[in-house]
Formats: C-alpha cells, structure tokens, sequence
C-alpha cells in the first residue's frame, strides 16, 4: 500500500489523522506505518457503532450434559480411548496466554505468577505439570502450541526458556502470536501511541485458530496428524490438559466439540452457560441471560442453564476449519488505553477512554454442529486467577491448590 492508497482507505472511513505526521517520518517508519494501516479491516461496522457488536441471539434451550455420574461409570472405558489417540498422536494442546491480565494487576504475562508461598510455583508451572502428568501416563508426548501477544511474547518464551519448561519436552512446544485489533477513542477515531504506530491491543483469545493459520502451523498440525485440539486458558492452575477421560468421551459421543463445564454454584454466578441456541450448541453469557433463564428449574429442582463453562474446550481440526472464513462477533470492551494526542503528547488516562475489539473462543462453540458438554468437580478442576483479591483471586486458588494436595 502506497501513501495514496492508505489516504483514500482512511478517507473512506474517516480515519486520515492517522497519517497526520507521516511527513516527519523516516522512510522505514513510514512503510511500518503503511503496513499497519494495510492490515486494518475498517469495514466492519463495529468501527463506526459499538452497539453494533452485542450479538442478535437466537432462541435458546437448556443442554444437557454427560454428568459426573455417567462419567463415573464409564471411566475406564472413555480413559482408554482418551490414551489411544494421545498415542497415536491425534491431540494437542493449546494454551491461550495472549490476555493482558488487567483485573489481576500483575505486569508481566499470567503464567509468570508466582502462586507459592513457602517456594516457588509460577502458574505456568502448574500447567505444565498437569499436562506431564497425561504423557507419562500414556507414555506418549501432547504437542503444545503457546498464544502468546505482541506484548508478551518476548517475555514468556524468556521465562519459559530460562525455567527450561518446567521439564516439558522443548521439540513439543510452538509458540505463535495472536492478532491484533486498533483501538478506538469513543468517537470512533483509531488511536496512536507514536507518530509511526497505532494503538494495536490483542484481539481476544477468539483469534487461536486463525492465528495458527497465519503463523503457519495448520501445516504442521495437519501433517502430524493432530485430530483434537484441547484449548485452555492459563488462568485456572486446576486445568486438566489433554483429559484422557474427557478426549474419549467426546471421542466416543461423535460430537465434534467439547466443553468442560461446572454446576453453577448459585442462580446468578457471573460465568456463561452451555446451552442450545437455534438448536445449535452455544454459549449464553451470564449478563445476556433473562430472569426467567437464570432462575428456570427441572423437575428434579436443578437449575436448567446450570453448566457453566470453564474455558476449556476440545474442537475437532477437521470442523473447525470452515472458521477460518467465517466472520467472529466482534465484542467491545471500554478500556483504559494510554495514546497520543493530536499535538504529540502523550496522555495515561484516569477512567475508560476508548474501546477495544476481541473475538472470543466462546463464539466459536455455536460454529459447530454438536458440543458434549461434560461435567467436572469444580473443587478438582477450576481455580481461576482472574482478580487481586476476593472472588476467584489468588488466595482462593491457592485454597482450592492445597486441597487438592499442592504443596504451596
Ligand atoms: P480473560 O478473559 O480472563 O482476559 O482471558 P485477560 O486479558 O487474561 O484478563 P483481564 O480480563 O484483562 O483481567 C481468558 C483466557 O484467554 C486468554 C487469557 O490469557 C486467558 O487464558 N486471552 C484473552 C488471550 O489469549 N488473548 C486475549 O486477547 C484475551
């Protein structure tokens, strides 16, 4: 893209201020800055109306899920398939650590948290271990791709690196970046942080799969023969990795995805809930949900949406291919985002200025024909590190760590 082209692009939508200093550029700085704006998708309307990005939902109904009961009786039948396609190379394991964080307040990736308290025990070390734990009982390795941010990447393979993986086999790891999305001042006017560069924030964890794509490991994957790909998030130190017993049951219920869900504790835990949306799996969030949806009982007392999910999803490679083509929701966050005002300045504001723009794996889940929904023990499995304090903090999974016999 010539300087020309990138005016008339900008023009179209409004957005020629990004070019208001690129007189004073060097020639280097200005073919970044062409570059950033040639790979800007300007013609999605939630660029122009933030209200354009909350989602028209269809009609949903409760979904059931393979319960902790059912689960039980057939452990060692689906624990067996589960080995089987681990053995036979068949799954890998994706580990979304491109988040910011921002509600922990920890200035360094996630994974580099040090949730010990008499030693060390970073949370990416809590993974690792878990996912360990599946090889050596299967006697057979789980490639694992690490989605990192621009913003992080450096530091986290650093980190990784320097903890030579926490004992994880260094040929199985694959690191890739996720994409990203301008920001927007709530005028709609993307924003800069530099004369040469926009604000570029990460695009939401619903980028994984295209991102794989672009950083050309769909090849690799392929290749290898990977069928399943088990996607979580780094912030639950509980996370069971590549399950053997859910990858069979999902296996063996011919559905072509997967998601590890918990009975929500009460009526209005802010968590989404798997359900059907349209007759297709989907996933209702905790704020879209009516009165009626939230407190709505079965017969037997329960709640009817009450399967909350975990992140902590299996996708089968071959169905989520048509994704690549499809256009994600594109969700709006009001944000607290530094940038650089028309005179040069640079400005850190107090309150929410501007927005950014995330895809979200959830979305992901009504792209597929079937999900099993599948039960865990909460108190086992789900510990998320999302806040300093209080709910879901580091103290409560430390608690829940200890419980499940960690030594902190
Ligand atoms: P969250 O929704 O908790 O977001 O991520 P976050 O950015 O980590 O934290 P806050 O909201 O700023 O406090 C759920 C999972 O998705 C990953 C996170 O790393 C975490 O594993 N994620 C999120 C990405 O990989 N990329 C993103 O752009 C956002």
């Amino acid at each position: 893209m010539n300087y020309q082209e990138a005016y008339d692009y900008l023009a179209a939508h409004q957005q020629t201020h990004l070019l208001q200093f690129y007189d004073t550029l060097s020639r280097p700085q200005q073919e970044s800055l062409l570059s950033q704006i040639d790979d800007l998708r300007l013609d999605r309307p939630q660029f122009q109306e933030h209200g354009a990005s909350a989602q028209k939902r269809g009609t949903f109904a409760p979904l059931e899920a393979m319960t902790l009961d059912e689960i039980a009786e057939n452990r060692t039948h689906y624990c067996e398939i589960g080995l089987c396609a681990i053995r036979e190379k068949k799954v890998g394991a994706v580990l979304l650590a491109g988040g910011q964080g921002s509600r922990l307040g920890f200035s360094h990736p996630k994974g580099m948290y040090n949730i010990g308290k008499t030693r060390d025990l970073y949370i990416f070390e809590c993974l690792i271990q878990n996912l360990l734990r599946v090889m050596e009982q299967a006697g057979a390795s789980v490639p694992l791709f690490i989605m990192t941010s621009l913003d992080n990447d450096t530091e986290t393979r650093a980190f990784l690196k320097a903890h030579n993986y926490f004992d994880y086999p260094a040929d199985d790891i694959r690191f890739f970046l996720q994409e990203t999305e301008p920001a927007v001042d709530e005028n709609g006017k993307i924003l800069m942080q530099a004369p040469d560069k926009l604000v570029l924030t990460p695009n939401g964890n619903g980028g994984w799969f295209s991102s794989i794509q672009r950083a050309g490991l769909l090849q690799e994957i392929v290749a290898i023969g990977i069928e399943w790909l088990n996607v979580f998030a780094v912030d639950n130190v509980l996370q069971q990795i590549a399950d053997p017993v859910f990858l069979g049951a999902t296996i063996d219920s011919s559905c072509v995805s997967g998601g590890k869900v918990v009975s929500k504790a009460v009526p209005d835990e802010r968590v989404g809930v798997l359900c059907l949306e349209d007759g297709k799996p989907s996933i209702v969030e905790y704020f879209e949900m009516t009165e009626e949806m939230r407190t709505r009982r079965c017969v037997d007392g329960s709640l009817a949406y009450r399967f909350g999910v975990i992140l902590n999803y299996l996708f089968r490679t071959d169905a989520l291919m048509h994704t690549l083509e499809s256009d994600f929701p594109l969700h709006a966050a009001h944000k607290k985002i530094p940038y650089m005002a028309s005179d040069g300045t640079l400005v850190q504001p107090e309150k929410p200025n501007a927005y950014k723009f995330e895809t979200l794996v959830l979305d992901m889940i009504h792209m597929q024909e079937s999900c099993l929904a599948f039960e865990v023990d909460r108190s086992k499995e789900f510990a998320p590190v999302k806040n300093a304090e209080g709910v879901d903090s580091v103290a409560t999974a430390q608690a829940l760590l200890a419980q499940n016999g960690v030594q902190l």
